[in-house]
């Protein structure tokens, strides 16, 4: 296996799947069409949703995407950990009543194996407990090896995103290395600790399901299949943490530029670089995406995402509005697959810069009245801290 950039992969992968007869469709939008039930986008499965469940006709039976995504949920682990980013691409072929399994999983082992040149013994799949056909087919078909194939429970192995498509799903789990292991005899895929990342799930959408737990039988037997391409391009790139990635590192390094603060001199101001560099691509992407800050729903999403960048800003110093000179490293690394960032660039980063100025506004205001409030205090002989 070779290192290859981020922007390679995606076309790599892209280019695969269209020579197996998909039609390649450009990122659907981060805000959601026709859909109440998601604020936004958060799976590559998302846009799509319609297509499965034979509600709509879809522009051919085999798509494939590689489709932005945000997922806010775990945002208070953003910087801390090497793979949590609310913004993520995600890579994907669909089949909307065409192939299933026989197919999907040899073409993501060929994929992986012989165009990416993984070696096979740094990949194990997982399959549902009860799924021996995904079994059967990884270990005759495709002949990995027995003790490389593990069955997981629902837990792992069964995938749904409220209402609609879901079912049973097959993980292909890439091996980090025995120091990243926790050293115990039964260590394998579902372990918790670091040794075996997923990198690639592939669901069988047999199932519509009503998100309260109730499950239909699906006209059609679909396929949808999620890489996080940020996590390949850490497997490609030999790095431990997306951050390190090619391109994310190059609006790490703008960032640390900015600030005169050094990546990994010091682990509180690694988290700041890290929080601004995930959401500067994240507001980018929503600005560019028709978003705008506001108090509710996805504008304060964004909101937040920039008001938090501003603050981790001048926790290292950053003095004056700097998040547009960010966002232009964001437009520039990404301009290959979206140009309408750089198209939009000068909209996108006077968004940006408003809500810096306004958060400024706001944290000097909420600065005066302390300063007053200690003030008053002080003249009062109220400022000791009494025991
Ligand atoms: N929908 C599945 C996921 O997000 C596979 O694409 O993991």
């Amino acid at each position: 296996m070779e290192w290859t950039s981020l922007n390679d992969l995606r076309e790599s992968y892209l280019k695969f799947f269209e020579s197996k007869g998909h039609l390649l469709h450009k990122s659907y939008s981060l805000v959601p069409e026709n859909d109440k039930t998601l604020l936004l986008i958060v799976a590559g499965m998302a846009p799509l949703k319609k297509y499965f469940t034979g509600e709509l006709t879809p522009p051919r039976r085999r798509m494939t995407t590689c489709q932005k995504c945000i997922r806010t949920n775990d945002i208070e682990n953003v910087g801390y950990t090497a793979r949590h980013g609310t913004f993520f691409e995600m890579l994907g072929n669909f089949s909307f009543g065409d192939y299933f399994k026989e197919e999907a999983l040899p073409w993501a082992w060929e994929y992986l194996t012989e165009v990416l040149k993984i070696p096979e013994e740094k990949l194990w799949p997982s399959v549902y407990e009860k799924d021996d056909e995904a079994y059967s087919i990884w270990k005759d078909k495709i002949g990995v090896r027995e003790d490389h194939i593990v069955r997981l429970g629902k837990e792992d192995n069964f995938w749904e995103l409220g209402a609609g498509a879901c079912g049973p799903c097959s993980e292909i789990y890439f091996d980090r290395g025995e120091k990243y292991g926790c050293g115990k005899p039964t260590c394998k895929p579902g372990c918790d600790c670091d040794r075996y990342m997923e990198i690639w799930n592939n669901v069988f959408s047999q199932f519509e399901s009503d998100g309260e737990g109730h499950y239909t039988e699906l006209k059609s037997k679909n396929i949808d299949t999620g890489m996080g391409l940020e996590r390949l391009a850490c497997v490609m790139q030999g790095v431990d943490n997306m951050f390190e990635v090619d391109t994310i590192q190059n609006i790490l390094k703008a960032i640390s530029d900015r600030a005169k603060v050094k990546y990994k001199d010091n682990p509180k101001s690694d988290v700041s670089l890290r929080i601004i560099a995930d959401h500067s691509r994240a507001s980018a992407f929503l600005i560019g995406d028709g978003v705008m800050p506001s108090n509710e729903g996805r504008g304060y999403v964004l909101r937040r995402l920039l008001r938090r960048a501003c603050r981790h800003g001048r926790l290292l110093g950053i003095e004056g509005a700097f998040l547009g000179d960010i966002i232009e490293v964001v437009a520039h690394e990404n301009l290959t697959a979206y140009p309408e960032l750089t198209e939009k660039l000068d909209y996108i980063k006077k968004i940006a810069v408003m809500e810096e100025e306004r958060f400024d506004a706001t944290v000097e205001s909420g600065m005066n009245v302390l300063d007053q409030l200690t003030a008053e205090a002080k003249k009062n002989g109220k400022d000791k801290t009494r025991n």
